[in-house]
């Protein structure tokens, strides 16, 4: 058996889309580790079903430390771990931190904790531009300082990026680096694989479609916003775009090019969309009218952020490929 690659969330959106391109683009034997909490098992037959390749699966929780010592016990040559495990809905976030804390921050301690017993080498983690909070610097850059965080969610990430330079800091076996991603939409291109998480969506794209779909209702949260039609606005990037950056972070680590120890690459299409435009955009497209109603504010939103990543196409030789609705 080859070199590994674990896959921490591997069940998940950005998660299957990434082991996806893993399998049929590199050599490494994928180890998935995902314990369902907000994705199904059937995400792995669609992965199998189109990159016709298996993969090791370990229904753990990561925050259980002797389960996961235990189960990659007999795992050696684990090149890197890519890190994506996390809970994600800024909403929820700010109902429910403890969840966050506990779950997002626990499992990046645990995992750091194995690349230490095992020796991984490179680590990439799955951060996000919620890091940037509510700044007016746009479009942000990784040197764009970060404003407090505007939900629990957005806070774990710039906790997480934080412990990550002080561990690679500390412990120079380890390279590592941070993706920002902005707002991951979009599915594979077969069609066979998408965002579906066992939980009901917070996110606006699969809202709308479930909305088009007759299985959900639309609210927009706030049209009473410092933005050009009032709605807060967001970068979105095609999910393959983002599981192709992973691959592109992971050969830079691998390969040595690397100069530092921690490195942080912003991952977006630098273009600003607000909500309406989006609701816009897909009736457009779709040719189909969207029924919504505009609610109140949602706690934890920022109300306009969008990327510079330029860094990430010198560096990485990323650049967003693929077109959207948006
Ligand atoms: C976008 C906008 C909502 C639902 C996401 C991920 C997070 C991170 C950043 C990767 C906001 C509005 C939404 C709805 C609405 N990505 N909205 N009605 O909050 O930017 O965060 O991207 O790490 O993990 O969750 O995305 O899609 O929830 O919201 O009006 O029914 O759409 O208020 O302004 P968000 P989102």
């Amino acid at each position: 058996m080859g070199k590994h690659v674990i896959v921490t969330g591997g069940a998940g959106y950005i998660g299957s889309h990434t082991i996806i391109e893993l399998l049929e683009k590199t050599d490494y034997h994928v180890i998935s580790i995902d314990n369902f909490s907000n994705s199904t098992e059937q995400t792995y037959e669609r992965v199998e079903n189109i990159s016709k390749k298996n993969f090791t699966k370990l229904n753990i929780d990561l925050c259980d430390l002797e389960k996961l010592t235990t189960a990659l016990y007999s795992f050696d040559d684990i090149v890197g771990v890519i890190h994506f495990a996390a809970f994600k809905s800024v909403g929820e976030s700010t109902e429910d931190p403890l969840k966050y804390y506990h779950n997002n921050i626990g499992s990046l301690v645990n995992m750091l904790k194995i690349c230490e017993q095992k020796q991984i080498q490179h680590f990439i983690f799955s951060s996000s531009c919620s890091v940037y909070g509510n700044t007016k610097a746009l479009p942000v850059t990784e040197e764009t300082p970060l404003q407090k965080a505007a939900s629990p969610y957005g806070y774990t990430k710039q906790v997480g990026e934080e412990m990550l330079a002080e561990f690679c800091a500390a412990k120079p076996f380890l390279k590592s680096i941070a993706l920002r991603y902005f707002n991951p939409v979009g599915a594979h291109m077969s069609g066979l694989n998408g965002e579906l998480s066992s939980n009901k969506p917070s996110n606006l794209v699969p809202i709308i479609t479930q909305t088009a779909a007759g299985k959900n209702s639309l609210t927009v949260h706030g049209n009473d916003y410092d933005t050009r039609d009032g709605t807060c606005i967001r970068d979105y990037v095609h999910v393959s775009d983002i599981a192709d950056a992973h691959l592109k972070a992971l050969e830079f680590l691998v390969s040595g090019k690397a100069k530092h120890p921690y490195s942080v690459y912003n991952l977006g299409t630098g273009n600003g969309v607000s909500v309406l435009e989006a609701i816009i955009a897909f009736e457009k497209v779709t040719g189909q009218k969207l029924n919504y109603t505009i609610g109140k504010r949602r706690a934890g939103d920022v109300v306009e952020i969008y990327s510079n990543s330029s860094k990430a196409q010198k560096d990485l030789g990323w650049t967003p490929k693929l077109a959207l609705m948006i």
